[in-house]
């Protein structure tokens, strides 16, 4: 481990990732976009940097590139905190909290109710609606809606259902200690009634949070839709900690029926490797999808960060960044439907022009240094086919004994991320990490997509099939990428680097 000689506490702070001016955040809440705007609302400490007093703050942007900070949308008080949860535009004013000519933003959100308030202890789901495009809330003064009297009950992700069933407000929100992700529908959002719910089911190594449900063409062929249901746990992820799952298959209105569920009930360590995540890595949780994207695109939003240190990275005045958006798409890959997630297009298309393009380069036992100068805010492609080599990829964030390596072991098919030497890791015991997935070629190649940070890197694979997105807090300085192959030959076919800043 080396000791990181960054000079100014904003060293670490993002150049395209979303973070809080001076405050914490942890979950993505009530992504929709509105009037030509993308709200980012979030899991807020407006009073600090570490969890607590749990808030909505608020974020807006044209393009999910740049976000201004906008006034917490809505507060906690004595009585309750407002714990995740998501926003509908309500067209036809079906909840009459506007008017038919001016109809609201509803926000569902989860009270999680304090010492002060006669419901302690519980959790449950409340209103609260915008008349001015989602820039100040009141709260309904009929919460809560739905209450389970129940202690876990959160996180509700709500969406128009229009199919064979009808045409209602369906909401997806868990049952966090019961691995159960529970469905509800309503005509008015004020009134809910149970439809059913969905789990035990893969991986449930931790509770269940921040669920999401929506429908996607196959293939690109808009005839031929299938559901993806997305839950995240913690702990229980792959390479430990926070993360999200999903599953396939079908939603008719009343019950999500699951293609893909490798097995139930309690988790079965071996059978990680089998489940399908939205991300591998140790640094992607609570993601949900936008409300209302344009041109039916499905773009989603993750927390970048793991409730194992989340309180402790270290950064400063802030902590805490989201993810870059992803847009989701659904491709047949073996016989079986697979997400795919890519950075959505809009992140580096000012920057288009690469630093480096090179010829296939030959590796044979070594590591190479990539003589460009390219800042430390990076996005690479690399396409290697192997040869003999045990396992080849490239260091980034690199200089002298500090890097973040991303190799392909071929022979064990994985992909992996190490962050041991990535720069300040002492923060934490559990952080210094080496995180791997399941990876194979496609048509003899590994096509690796990284964007690179300050503080993170983003590792798509395989044209998204396979995410891994991991913290880093390198020294300022090291922004060296180099590629390796060890113990043999591999070829990296075409390299390109972009700087992004
Ligand atoms: C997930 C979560 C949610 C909850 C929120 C509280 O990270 O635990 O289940 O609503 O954070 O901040």
């Amino acid at each position: 481990m080396t000791a990181v000689t960054t000079t100014h506490p904003e060293a670490f702070r993002p150049a395209l990732h979303y973070t809080a001016r001076n405050t914490w955040l942890n979950d993505p809440n009530g992504l929709i976009h509105h009037q030509g705007l993308y709200h980012l609302y979030y899991q807020n400490n407006p009073l600090g940097n570490t969890w607590g007093n749990m808030s909505w703050g608020h974020a807006t942007s044209e393009d999910l590139t740049d976000w201004t900070e906008q006034p917490v949308a809505i507060p906690c008080d004595e009585q309750e905190e407002i714990f995740s949860g998501s926003v509908v535009f309500d067209s036809q004013n079906s909840s009459g909290l506007g008017t038919e000519t001016a109809p609201p933003l509803v926000a569902i959100y989860t009270s999680a109710y304090k010492e002060a308030s006669p419901l302690n202890g519980l959790q449950a789901q409340s209103l609260a609606y915008s008349l001015d495009g989602g820039f100040t809330w009141k709260k309904y003064a009929g919460n809560p809606v739905l209450d389970r009297n129940s202690a876990n009950f959160r996180d509700p992700k709500v969406f128009r259902y229009d199919g064979g069933a009808g045409s209602y407000w369906v909401m997806a929100a868990v049952e966090a200690e019961e691995y159960k992700v529970v469905l509800y529908k309503s005509e008015d959002l004020k009134t809910w009634e149970y439809l059913s719910s969905f789990g035990p089911a893969n991986a449930t190594g931790g509770i269940w949070e921040c669920p999401d449900l929506f429908a996607l063409p196959v293939d690109g062929n808009p005839l031929e839709l299938k559901w993806v249901l997305t839950v995240n746990l913690n702990p229980g992820g792959p390479n430990g900690g926070s993360a999200g799952q999903y599953f396939t298959g079908d939603f008719d209105g009343i019950k999500f029926t699951s293609d893909s569920t490798v097995t139930s009930g309690k988790q079965d360590h071996d059978r990680l490797q089998e489940y399908d995540w939205l991300d591998w890595g140790r640094d992607y949780y609570a993601a949900v999808s936008f409300s209302d994207a344009p041109d039916g695109r499905r773009i989603m939003i993750g927390w970048m960060n793991n409730w194992d240190y989340a309180n402790q990275i270290p950064t400063s005045p802030w902590r805490s960044p989201m993810a870059l958006p992803r847009e989701l798409s659904l491709a047949t890959i073996d016989g079986r439907t697979r997400l795919l997630q890519n950075v959505v297009e809009e992140v580096g298309s000012r920057h288009a022009a690469p630093a480096v393009r090179s010829q296939p380069i030959h590796l044979t036992g070594e590591t190479r240094r990539i003589p460009a100068s390219v800042g430390p805010v990076q996005l690479i492609e690399a396409d290697f086919t192997p040869g003999t080599a045990e396992e080849f990829g490239l260091i980034v964030r690199g200089s002298g004994s500090e890097g973040t390596r991303i190799g392909i072991n071929p022979g064990q098919g994985r992909l992996i991320l190490d962050r041991t030497a990535s720069g300040d890791t002492d923060f934490h015991d559990g952080f210094a990490s080496v995180d791997t997935a399941p990876i194979k070629a496609r048509d003899g190649r590994y096509r690796l997509k990284i964007y690179v940070d300050h503080c993170s890197v983003e590792v798509f694979a395989q044209h998204g099939q396979l995410v891994l997105t991991d913290l880093i807090f390198p020294n300022e300085t090291s922004t060296g990428v180099s590629i390796y192959a060890d113990g043999g030959s591999a070829t990296v076919e075409s390299l390109t680097i972009t700087p992004l800043v």
